[in-house]
């Protein structure tokens, strides 16, 4: 075994095809065992279910090379959860559980040599999704699914890593009420695309959603949910059912409560306070948590307290902690590492 030969430091948020991929099908009521490939590439049907109408859900986690040289995943269970959710409201076959962590553990062993290594502060991003591959012509669910997990080595996904972003609150609704803003979906990512690029064109990061019903709450942001700390030091972290039940804001709560000691408020929380609060972040598998310094919303602009050089006390703690914890360097909560080898 050879670790690649890449600028760890430096590898960005792309994609690399690495030398492992998982792949099991769903065929005849069942899924098949699965088994490692190698080639990247899927062959599909001109009328698969995925590509007439969007049948498709995915998940996000990462793994990690330890200081001892062993390998870790943080949380695998919730997204192994998140996902069997997230197909049942899209009326696919759930994947078994079980078989979703087996599978990360063989994608992971498969592509030892592109886990980044300790210290560099890059990891392996896991990318496990499945989609109907079963022929529809009609709008209904097709009868065949295949589930997928590829990995590749990533670096921060905001250019800047832990440098405060601007982004703005985007003129369109990423979510509808009762629609599949909590399901991670790629439907939800493919309408957030244009406006994605409208605020990307203006010089923004990302674009923070409001609720679609009044567009007076923060719901999320396109790739991450947001938290805010108030004048008094809490935690305040948006509720609704329209965001993405992140597993880093889950994991940010509990450590905002059992490790920092803070008040953490989960509410509905109105775009018009973000004016009295001194710190917000952007949190996710990918973003990590990514200050914000600037928010703008229809040319008035926010600037959080906290400025524009360097994470604000809070967030900069919740990121310290929660680094630390992945990295094997602060003691985890019971169950939050997987340890892969
Ligand atoms: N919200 C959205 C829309 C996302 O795409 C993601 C990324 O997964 C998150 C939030 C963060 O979720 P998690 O922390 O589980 O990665
Ligand atoms: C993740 O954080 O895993 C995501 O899915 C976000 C995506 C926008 C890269």
């Amino acid at each position: 075994m050879a670790k690649k030969d890449l600028d760890w430091a430096n590898i960005g948020f792309v994609y690399r095809a690495t030398d492992k991929r998982y792949v099991s099908n769903y065929k005849d009521g069942k899924w098949d065992a699965g088994s490692l490939i190698d080639d990247a590439n899927v062959t599909l049907n001109e009328s698969a279910g995925i590509l007439q109408y969007c049948q498709q859900v995915f998940e996000g986690l990462k793994a990690y090379t330890w200081e001892d040289g062993s390998v870790v995943c943080f949380r695998p269970d919730l997204n192994a959860e998140r996902i069997y959710t997230s197909a049942q409201r899209l009326e696919m076959p759930p994947f078994p559980k079980e078989q979703f962590i087996d599978a990360i553990d063989q994608v992971v062993k498969g592509n030892l040599d592109w886990v980044p290594p300790f210290g560099s502060g890059a990891s392996l991003y896991i990318r496990p999704y499945q989609f109907a591959t079963g022929v529809v012509i009609g709008v209904k669910p097709a009868d065949e699914y295949q589930f997928r997990v590829f990995a590749t080595p990533v670096g921060p996904y905001y250019k800047g890593g832990a440098t405060p972003i601007s982004i703005q609150v985007s003129d369109y609704d990423r979510a509808a009420p009762r629609g599949t803003g909590a399901v991670k979906a790629g439907l939800n990512y493919a309408m957030s695309l244009h406006s994605s690029v409208l605020a990307h064109s203006a010089g923004f990061a990302e674009n923070l959603y409001l609720d679609p019903a009044s567009r007076t709450y923060v719901e999320e942001t396109g790739g991450s949910n947001a938290i805010f700390v108030d004048a008094e030091g809490k935690l305040v972290v948006p509720k609704s059912p329209s965001i993405l039940p992140s597993i880093t804001r889950r994991s940010i709560v509990y450590i905002a409560e059992h490790y920092l000691h803070l008040t953490v408020d989960e509410r509905p929380v109105k775009f018009e306070e973000i004016k009295g609060f001194k710190e917000c972040g952007l949190c996710g598998t990918a973003a990590v948590i990514s200050p914000v310094g600037r928010i703008v919303n229809a040319g008035e602009e926010i600037l959080l307290p906290s400025g524009m050089e360097k994470a604000g006390e809070v967030i900069g703690e919740l990121y310290s902690t929660i680094t630390g914890i992945q990295s094997g360097k602060i003691e985890a909560p019971e169950g939050w590492i997987h340890h892969v080898c």
